[in-house]
């Protein structure tokens, strides 16, 4: 068999995250803002999606070559019609070495509660849902749709209940929008066995007008919470991690912080994204994708497939926000910082999936 590849940075293929569908019930601003995604955008159309034939392909054919872990995104996933049968079809994905794989879903909770058992009982292991605000104006605002706070909850009960854990709560930190929210979040999901997480809101994408001054850097963030609740750091569980984890000193819990902007992680990144329809991405800030689709459909076998996915990861040299870091940290950190020049180009994270 073809050997688990490294790319030129010798980082290990680990994680595939797959968006499932490029549509979404929520216009949170920083992701789909409705200026740009109102009723006349057109999303993708039926046949440019992969089916969950391909995509189940594509993940067998990745796990073979190091994947651990997939993510279902989008988008939002749950508005991706039988999206248990595809959990059903991956949950039986095991490692070269026999363990199963990690399978795993983000969704912004809005329809979790009526899916959260089917999808345990097909195979799904946990989720991972985003709420922004506590406070119910503030929510609606962001997510621009009018999906309440407690419409969240009832979904992240639903997990809950479902054994769908353990469960992290993902809230994008925007200063001036949501700022007055963090410790109201935190104090929430203090003794609640669900894992916080505050994401420094990111340049991904060309959409959502970023600008430096909205980023509230997680080191701020953190000395908020700590006015109140003590914090120890954690080390980390696993190389290529996303979050750096804290501990309440009082035994509350823990807490994590998503740095993408002041403290990037390229690093380790083990990541590489399937699009909605079928578009290999080795970077979240890549301009170009890799026509996996177009594979699949010419009747390749998987030998072929596979030795052509190996070949993309061995030549994967990206690291965009530990190269923006070195110029965020020459001097952009200044009110009013223009966003990147080539930001027109860059993908959405809807589609490319979060
Ligand atoms: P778990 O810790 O296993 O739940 O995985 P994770 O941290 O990969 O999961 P999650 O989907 O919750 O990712 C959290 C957020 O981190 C995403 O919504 C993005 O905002 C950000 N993120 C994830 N992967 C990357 C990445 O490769 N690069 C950057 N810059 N940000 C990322
Ligand atoms: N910055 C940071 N995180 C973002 N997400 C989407 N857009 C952004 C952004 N501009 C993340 C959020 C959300 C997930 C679906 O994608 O974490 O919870
Ligand atoms: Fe939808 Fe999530 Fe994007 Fe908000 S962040 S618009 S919930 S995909
Ligand atoms: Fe990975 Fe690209 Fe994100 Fe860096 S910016 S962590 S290389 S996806």
């Amino acid at each position: 068999g073809v050997q688990a590849p490294l790319d030129l940075l010798h980082r290990p293929l680990r994680d595939l995250r797959i968006s499932v569908t490029d549509r979404c019930n929520f216009r949170c601003g920083y992701c789909m803002p409705r200026s740009v995604y109102g009723p006349g955008h057109r999303f993708l159309p039926h046949q440019a999606l992969l089916s969950f034939e391909e995509i189940e392909r594509a993940s067998r054919l990745m796990v073979s070559l190091g994947v651990r872990k997939l993510r279902l995104t989008g988008g939002e996933p749950l508005m991706r019609k039988q999206l248990d049968q595809l959990v059903a079809s991956l949950a039986p994905l095991q490692t070269p070495e026999g363990t199963p794989v990690e399978l795993t879903l983000t969704t912004n909770a809005s329809l979790l509660a009526d899916k959260a058992a089917a999808l345990k009982a097909a195979g799904l292991h946990r989720v991972t849902i985003s709420l922004d605000a506590l406070d119910d104006t503030i929510f609606q605002r962001m997510n621009d749709a009018g999906v309440s706070v407690r419409q969240v909850l009832h979904g992240i009960e639903a997990a809950q209940k479902a054994g769908l854990g353990p469960i992290k709560v993902n809230m994008v930190v925007q200063r001036g929008v949501n700022e007055d929210q963090i410790v109201p979040m935190a104090r929430h999901f203090r003794h609640s066995s669900i894992e916080l997480r505050f994401i420094e809101y990111m340049d991904v994408g060309a959409s959502n007008g970023w600008q430096m001054d909205q980023v509230l850097p997680s080191e701020q963030v953190r000395e908020r919470i700590a006015e109140h609740f003590p914090l120890q750091a954690l080390p980390a569980a696993q190389t290529g991690e996303t979050a750096r984890r804290e501990a309440y000193s009082d035994g509350a819990g823990t807490i994590g912080f998503i740095s993408s902007v002041t403290q990037a992680f390229c690093g380790d990144c083990n990541r590489l994204r399937l699009s909605t329809d079928g578009r290999l991405y080795t970077c979240l800030f890549a301009h170009q994708g890799h026509d996996l689709r177009a594979a699949l459909r010419a009747g390749d076998d998987d030998d072929t497939l596979r030795a052509r996915l190996h070949a993309l990861w061995q030549q994967r040299q990206d690291r965009y926000s530990a190269l923006r870091g070195t110029t965020a940290s020459a001097g952009t950190m200044h009110s009013h910082a223009e966003p990147p020049a080539d930001a027109a180009r860059r993908i959405e994270m809807s589609y490319i999936g979060g």
